[in-house]
């Protein structure tokens, strides 16, 4: 079976925000899949990024989908708000949701994309009950908060357990990572199993982001082993 074809998410947490536009446009240019947006809200993460109003800018320009990744406490009480704003999927995470169950069928029955995401401490295992009900997991590969930062490697293996499990309980799941991702990795992570390659600072500190997502695109492990 042919495997399927990955998506690149330039993250715009690492864009140049007096400039936004003209980083909306690059991405819209380049052959990237999505729009990856941060949201932080100085508890859940030690970091405040930005909420409705820019989330809204951004779907004005943006002619692909937007990844909302919420790294905000009871993300339940704002989805619709975000579905509002212009968000395609949205991402809430396995620790800030008491109720995750609820949570996620909340975002698929507003028609959006749910995912769940995990941090570098949260073992894959605790996905077991939610893995049918959720259409992505995102795995942390840094502890969420900020870009820049460097990739933790015990990801590969979280990812090849994800994979596995996915695979043993016939699920079709997405799996997105999103922390430390470059063009120096990608392949490994491809291998692992990764479907969505988040990368922020390897794509806006690029001298070519559109080249350099380029490259991220075309990376392909069947090319590499065959
Ligand atoms: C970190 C964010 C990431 C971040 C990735 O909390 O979730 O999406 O922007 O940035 P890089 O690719 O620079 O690690
Ligand atoms: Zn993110």
């Amino acid at each position: 079976m042919p495997k399927r074809k990955h998506l690149v998410a330039p993250s715009v947490l690492s864009a140049d925000f007096a400039h936004l536009h003209d980083d909306i446009v690059m991405v819209n240019q380049s052959e990237a899949d999505w729009f990856h947006i941060d949201v932080m809200d100085g508890v859940f993460v030690p970091n405040i990024s930005f909420g409705f109003p820019v989330l809204a800018s951004i779907a004005h320009y943006a002619k692909k989908p937007l990844d909302v990744h919420l790294m905000i406490v009871e993300p339940q009480k704002y989805i619709k708000q975000f579905k509002e704003a212009g968000a395609d999927n949205i991402t809430v995470h396995y620790e800030a949701c008491t109720h995750l169950h609820r949570t996620v069928h909340a975002i698929r029955e507003l028609g959006c994309t749910a995912g769940v995401a995990i941090n570098p401490s949260t073992p894959v295992s605790h996905l077991y009950e939610i893995i049918d009900d959720v259409d992505l997991v995102l795995i942390m590969s840094v502890n969420p908060g900020f870009g820049g930062q460097k990739f933790i490697e015990a990801t590969y293996r979280k990812i090849r357990e994800l994979r596995a499990m996915a695979a043993d309980r016939n699920a079709d799941l997405l799996i997105e990572v999103d922390g430390g991702v470059s063009n120096h990795n990608a392949l490994a992570l491809l291998k692992a199993g990764a479907d969505v390659l988040v990368a922020g600072n390897a794509v806006f500190s690029a001298k070519n982001p559109i080249h350099t997502i380029a490259e991220m695109k075309r990376i392909s492990p069947d090319l590499i082993s065959a």
